[in-house]
């Protein structure tokens, strides 16, 4: 028999047997998860779950479908067909337990509604405050905060897994709303005692003798930053590949290379003089911050609030774009 995805029937059918083969819809989450970031290691970070707890949801899985659902594919892992058969199944339900949950919330309004964002790994410098006050304003609402780069912020968005996104500038060729509400600029940074630190503007060429630290791919800051040097001919060299803006700042201090990030990361390494910003020509580069939501995307009361919230408090964020 041949099941297809948008069948509701099938769907429905697929659902009582596997409620007779005793899966469970938690195994489906970890399952989709995986899958989706084909690695144990970045589905546990998402689902805030040890690895081996993620380890044995897929295999309780396996077990109840009597087939393996990932093989080894070199140092990473792919689906089996079983496995893919398996995704797209655990996709729409993932996706359908979503919008149970917009209409639950919808329903609850903001007296205990659940706001579900996620946000680039950079934003999460400003974010938490924003939530501290956002919460103190709407005591019963629970909080379901994702942190990761924009690459996967783009995919929760297409998927529709998540409401709304805070980010750089989205791609126009997505069907995406996106409104603007704060600055983020972009800066070189170098220990205190780098050779260039007490130079005044720099020619950018001049950024062709040194190493610079990159953030992974699918990084918006990496993205930004690659798009401004081509643009201007500049050829970096680029050393290690960082995935975390916090380690690209240890690694900048212990003399690797300089780094590129944005300001609102740099607060505390600023005031402690362990990094200083390189005054060079034509920086900062200025990107800015974005809230995004699928376009025409029925948000739910407590997203709406949030999203109002966020624009209408960014004028009291401390604008970083002056050095
Ligand atoms: P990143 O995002 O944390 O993925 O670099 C920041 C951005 O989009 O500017």
């Amino acid at each position: 028999m041949e099941f297809r995805i948008n069948d509701r029937y099938n769907k429905l059918y697929l659902i009582v047997i596997g409620l007779l083969m005793h899966i469970t819809l938690r195994q489906l989450e970890v399952f989709e998860a995986v899958a989706r970031h084909l690695s144990f290691t970045r589905a546990a970070a998402e689902l805030h779950l040890t690895q081996p707890a993620v380890s044995m949801q897929i295999k309780q899985l396996e077990g109840s479908v009597g087939l393996p659902l990932f093989e080894p594919l070199g140092k990473k892992i792919a689906l089996t067909e079983a496995g893919r058969d398996v995704y797209e199944y655990s996709r729409g339900i993932t996706q359908q337990l979503g919008e149970l949950e917009g209409m639950v919330n919808r329903l609850k309004g903001l007296s205990g509604g659940r706001l579900k964002i996620s946000v680039a790994s950079t934003a999460n410098y400003f974010i938490p405050n924003l939530l501290g006050t956002f919460t103190q304003r709407y005591p019963k609402v629970t909080v379901s905060l994702d942190v990761t780069n924009r690459e996967t912020l783009l995919k929760q968005l297409m998927e529709n897994s998540v409401e709304l996104v805070i980010m750089g500038q989205p791609p126009a060729e997505l069907e995406l709303d996106a409104v603007r509400f704060k600055t983020n600029p972009l800066v070189v940074v170098a220990p205190p005692n780098h050779s260039l630190a007490h130079e005044h503007r720099i020619p950018l060429e001049r950024l062709q003798d040194e190493v610079f630290l990159v953030r992974e791919p699918g990084s918006g800051t990496r993205m930004a930053m690659e798009r401004f040097f081509t643009e201007r001919h500049i050829r970096i060299q680029t050393g290690m590949e960082v995935g975390s803006n916090e380690a690209i700042k240890q690694s900048v201090q212990a003399g690797l290379g300089l780094g590129l990030l944005s300001r609102d990361t740099l607060e505390l390494e600023l005031r402690l003089n362990r990094l200083v910003i390189l005054d060079i020509a034509e920086f900062p580069i200025l990107r800015h911050w974005f809230v995004v939501q699928r376009k025409g995307k029925r948000l739910s009361p407590v997203a709406e609030a949030f999203k109002t919230f966020v624009v209408s408090e960014a004028e009291g964020l401390t604008d970083t774009a002056a050095r």
